[in-house]
């Protein structure tokens, strides 16, 4: 990929879907950073937008009210009808990554309780509990796809069980969320995924009935509740809740572990140390949020006036993209930053976000992510990579970083 200075010129044309974009990001980021840390590109829809991808600005923009989530304040409803058909934007646009302000805080404020750190640490006997019956289930095998085996179901179950989502319903909730995640970024893609946007919402509407009828514990119940309680939350705004849990709690956590897992095989001092230390197991999730961070690119935002950023005139209206896995590896903010360490001191990474919408998950991220390595480590003590560490390939999505698979022998 080469850069070109493009002001005035148009965009280049960026496809940062593939996964061979993914497998150049950071050298291409490392050239932004230093000639073009404001970069004009067009999305493969032909849209224009922002690459942001140096730390300071990164941080910046995230913190700024400037730039705008909600696409009903930026868009005018014809581009809102092109990008999202009425029933999927019901589902996708409603909930609080996409919302600013009063509307935010009123959406973050029904669920942030189930979210803090006091809350998540009650859940710790039960996220050990389901890390071991999952390598139960694997360790006579002496191998596995550790994505699918192992990363993927951890975070699943966890999510489902605060939801209150029955245990033989999970199966489907993966291949819906992996749908819609697809499209949610690709609006060409959102109408041959309407049968799945469509099943989900039949679910959903069975399942709020049933704790209409009998309330619980779970985090549907709380809900449901506060939509009952009059103006609190909308139909509509408690079913774009749901789907954003679910896909934030599919999405995410799998490639925390996968990711992680990664690393530490691809560094075997690293590894070594934190087997003989495991105390070291806070600082080294922190260095893989930092060095292979789930989320590589924030999502969507919209400058609501004209900004400027390093003489580049971003217009009311555009589409900025903030590049966190960029930021991440700024070398103006982190020594050596594509050494992987996990001793590393005053990690100040991107990888949660930052401003208003930070990660509401992002204890219960570290409580899965610090139990799950710990585990895998301590029962399988000679883990090691079962393929060609040049075979692995990237997940050829927009927002994430994932690998497809990630065979592992023990
Ligand atoms: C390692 C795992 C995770 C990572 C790396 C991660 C990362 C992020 C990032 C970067 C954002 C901000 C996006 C932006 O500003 O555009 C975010 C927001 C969010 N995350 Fe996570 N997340 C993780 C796990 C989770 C989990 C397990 C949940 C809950 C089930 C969750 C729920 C949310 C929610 C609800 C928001 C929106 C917050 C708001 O708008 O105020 N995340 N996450």
């Amino acid at each position: 990929m080469t850069i070109s200075s493009n002001i005035g010129h148009e965009a280049p044309q960026l496809d940062l879907f593939t996964s061979e974009f993914k497998e150049k990001a950071y050298p291409f980021y490392a050239k932004l950073r230093e000639h073009d840390p404001v970069y004009r590109f067009t999305l493969l829809n032909g849209q224009i937008a922002w690459l942001i991808t140096r730390y300071e600005d990164a941080q910046a923009v995230l913190k700024d009210d400037r730039f705008i989530k909600n696409p009903h304040t930026m868009l005018s409803q014809k581009q809102i009808n092109k990008m999202f058909p009425t029933l999927e934007r019901d589902l996708l646009i409603n909930h609080m990554l996409s919302s600013d302000s009063s509307d935010h805080a009123r959406l973050r404020n029904l669920v942030h309780k189930a979210f803090t750190p006091k809350m998540i640490e009650g859940l710790r006997d039960r996220i050990q509990e389901i890390t071991d019956t999952l390598l139960d289930e694997v360790q006579n095998k002496g191998k596995m796809n550790l994505v699918d085996e192992f990363a993927f179901p951890l975070p699943i179950i966890v999510i489902c069980e605060m939801l209150g989502i029955p245990p033989e319903d999970r199966d489907q909730f993966r291949e819906w969320s992996d749908t819609i995640v697809e499209a949610s970024n690709r609006p060409e893609k959102i109408q041959e995924a309407r049968p799945t946007f469509q099943s989900f919402i039949k679910y959903m509407g069975h399942l709020i009935e049933d704790r209409r009828k009998n309330s619980t514990e779970d985090l549907v119940s709380a809900l449901i509740h506060a939509e009952t309680e009059g103006e609190k939350l909308t139909e509509k705004e408690l079913y774009s809740m749901l789907l954003l849990l679910i896909v934030a709690g599919h999405e995410t956590t799998v490639n925390l572990i996968g990711n992680g897992v990664l690393a530490l095989l691809q560094h075997p001092k690293q590894l070594e140390n934190l087997k003989n230390n495991p105390e070291l197991i806070s600082s080294a999730i922190e260095e893989i949020l930092r060095f292979y961070g789930p989320v590589e690119l924030a999502t969507n935002r919209w400058a609501g006036e004209d900004v400027l950023i390093h003489e580049k005139l971003i217009r009311k209206g555009d589409m900025v993209v903030v590049a966190l896995a960029s930021a991440n590896r700024d070398e103006s903010k982190f020594e050596n930053p594509d050494v992987f360490d996990i001793t590393r001191k005053n990690n100040r990474h991107l990888g949660f976000g930052m401003g208003i919408h930070y990660c509401l998950g992002a204890p219960l991220a570290r409580l899965e992510g610090q139990i799950a390595l710990l585990t895998l480590l301590r029962r399988m003590p000679d883990l090691r990579l079962n393929t060609d560490a040049k075979t692995l390939k990237w997940r050829p999505t927009y927002l994430m970083r994932g690998l497809i698979e990630l065979p592992v022998m023990f």
